[in-house]
């Protein structure tokens, strides 16, 4: 068929996958699904300069402001950032967002992706707003935690609509805009940060900026689509069909849009619910995999960076407007390194990129800890080149985040769900990543006035950890459609396979013995047997 795919459906089963063009609406649906990733990646780059602004430190924290002062003249570089209090600020984000994630999963379920997504943008822009206007401390807290419950919602939300959305051959690409868009967000905030530094009323302006990406998600989602998955899970098998006529460019949408219904009705006769059902044993490669990667994406310290470079490089005896500087050198680097990973994510696969990075991020770190640890002065000065070579080094690690442990992480994970623990899937893969991100956000900082120079070898360790896991237990998703993920890559792999081997006969005679489940199993055998024979056909005329 021209322009079209041979590609496996559930169970198996062969289709022939128009593989349609990119049209302009779903470039508008990439680009909404990827405003969620701009409204994280703000938060993210925003919270560490806003907390080392003395304004905001005087009229909020008048102690730590005071703190802060006598710390700087502290004589061990690695302890004078070590406030409770700036790190709870600067991670309790990650706190409100669970209870976030969580909403999310169940506005998804019962109103759909494009609804949970413009929720998710409210909060936001609440929180955003009270931030800006404070006046005192409460009005800053509750502000704080709107914008958690936001970014929870967002994020729980983004790469799911965007795995969805994406044609099979290109759902790599789509996904990882979403990091794509954290890494824009990250730099917008740091430019902000850096320009009002200076100003009594900068932080107002850094934190009140927050409203522009949550704006442009709320008008994105009034003028992009719902996804053909979340309109057929809620039986809107019309809308779904000329929705994917849409998002495809093409009539010939029939084979996806059966393997969708299909993956639904055979959901709603086995589910026991969306949540219960993601801790049912038969799911537990995926609930494996949902636990690790979203840990591991933390666990590769990237956030010790992101959050505190500033802090870390004034610790290394550079000026903290410096520091704000080379924490925007960081940030460009992770936006154009980020970019090899969408532009290569679909030839060269996800697996390819976890282990690469694993390898590079872990030297990186052990480079990190050679020149912190030889170059230093016992006051906390480097040397013009050894600054530079540690900055070299950090963008080194920076680049094996942003094309390996950082989209593929995110992109794995809205991958393996299934169509109905796709939304508790994914919420419960965020709450795991803002755990850990929370962990690392407050512990970091007591963390390095501890282990000082040999911080980043915790890291490096995991990272170690993690390599391996990738190489035995991490399927390649590389161009199989959603709705196959399961019974294609997870049955047949060569571990979960075999471990899971009884589980999956039972789960197949209970499936045979409902009426339900039995005759889409019977339906995808026939069609499975026809799409051999045809294939066979197509090889004789090709020979
Ligand atoms: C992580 C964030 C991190 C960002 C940096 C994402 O993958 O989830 O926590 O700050 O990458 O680009």
């Amino acid at each position: 068929m021209a322009g079209g795919a041979i590609v496996s459906g559930p169970g198996g089963r062969t289709h022939e996958y128009a593989k349609g063009r990119i049209t302009p609406f779903v470039v508008l649906a990439c680009f909404v699904g990827a405003c969620t990733g701009l409204v994280f990646g703000y938060d993210i780059g925003i919270a560490g300069g806003v907390v080392a602004m003395p304004e905001f430190q005087k009229l909020f924290f008048p102690r730590v402001y005071e703190a802060t002062m006598a710390k700087h003249e502290s004589h061990d570089p690695f302890c004078k950032y070590d406030d409770p209090m700036i790190s709870l600020f600067v991670s309790v984000l990650f706190l409100a967002g669970i209870p976030g994630a969580f909403l999310g999963s169940l506005t998804n379920n019962r109103y759909g992706r494009r609804p949970t997504m413009i929720i998710g943008g409210a909060f936001f822009f609440v929180g955003s707003v009270l931030m800006a206007a404070a006046t005192h401390v409460a009005m800053l807290v509750v502000g704080r935690i709107s914008l958690g419950v936001g970014v929870g919602i967002c994020v729980q939300c983004g790469p799911l609509f965007l795995s969805e959305l994406a044609p099979a051959h290109l759902r790599g690409m789509f996904n990882t805009q979403f990091q794509l868009f954290i890494t824009f967000g990250i730099v917008f905030a740091q430019v902000v940060n850096y320009s009002v530094q200076h100003s009594p009323i900068g932080w107002r302006l850094s934190l009140g900026l927050a409203g522009v990406p949550a704006l442009m998600l709320m008008a994105g989602c009034f003028l992009g689509p719902e996804t053909p998955n979340s309109l057929v899970e809620r039986e809107r098998n019309d809308e779904a069909r000329s929705t994917l006529v849409k998002i495809r460019g093409t009539e010939a949408v029939d084979p996806e849009l059966e393997d969708i219904i299909e993956a639904a009705r055979f959901a709603r006769a086995t589910s026991k619910g969306s949540w219960a059902s993601l801790f049912e044993r038969r799911y537990l490669p995926q609930l494996i995999l949902t636990i690790a990667l979203p840990m591991f994406n933390q666990l590769d310290g990237i956030n010790s960076i992101m959050f505190y470079a500033p802090q870390l490089f004034d610790a290394m005896g550079q000026g903290a407007s410096q520091a704000l500087l080379t924490h925007l050198i960081i940030g460009a680097v992770n936006v154009v390194t980020t970019l090899v990973a969408v532009l290569t994510v679909d030839r060269l696969g996800r697996k390819f990129w976890l282990l690469q990075a694993s390898a590079q991020m872990m030297a990186a770190q052990i480079a990190m800890t050679a020149v912190i640890a030889t170059q230093m002065t016992p006051t906390g000065g480097l040397s013009p080149s050894a600054t530079i070579g540690l900055l070299v080094v950090v963008c080194v690690f920076i680049a094996g985040h942003a094309w390996g442990w950082g989209p593929m992480a995110w992109l794995v994970v809205s991958e393996v769900q299934p169509l109905h623990l796709r939304a508790s899937g994914t919420a419960f893969g965020t709450i795991v990543n803002f755990l850990m991100s929370f962990v690392v956000g407050q512990f970091f900082l007591t963390l390095m006035c501890q282990c000082k120079a040999y911080v980043f070898l915790f890291f490096a360790g995991w990272l170690l950890i993690m390599g391996v896991f990738t190489w035995l237990f991490v399927p390649e998703t590389k161009g199989v459609p959603i709705e196959a993920i399961e019974d294609e890559l997870i049955k047949k792999h060569w571990f979960w396979g075999k471990v899971m081997a009884s589980v999956y006969r039972a789960a197949d005679e209970a499936d045979a013995r409902n009426p339900i489940t039995s005759d889409l199993m019977a339906a995808r055998k026939d069609a499975a047997a026809l799409a051999n024979v045809k294939l066979e056909q197509d090889d004789r005329k090709g020979s």
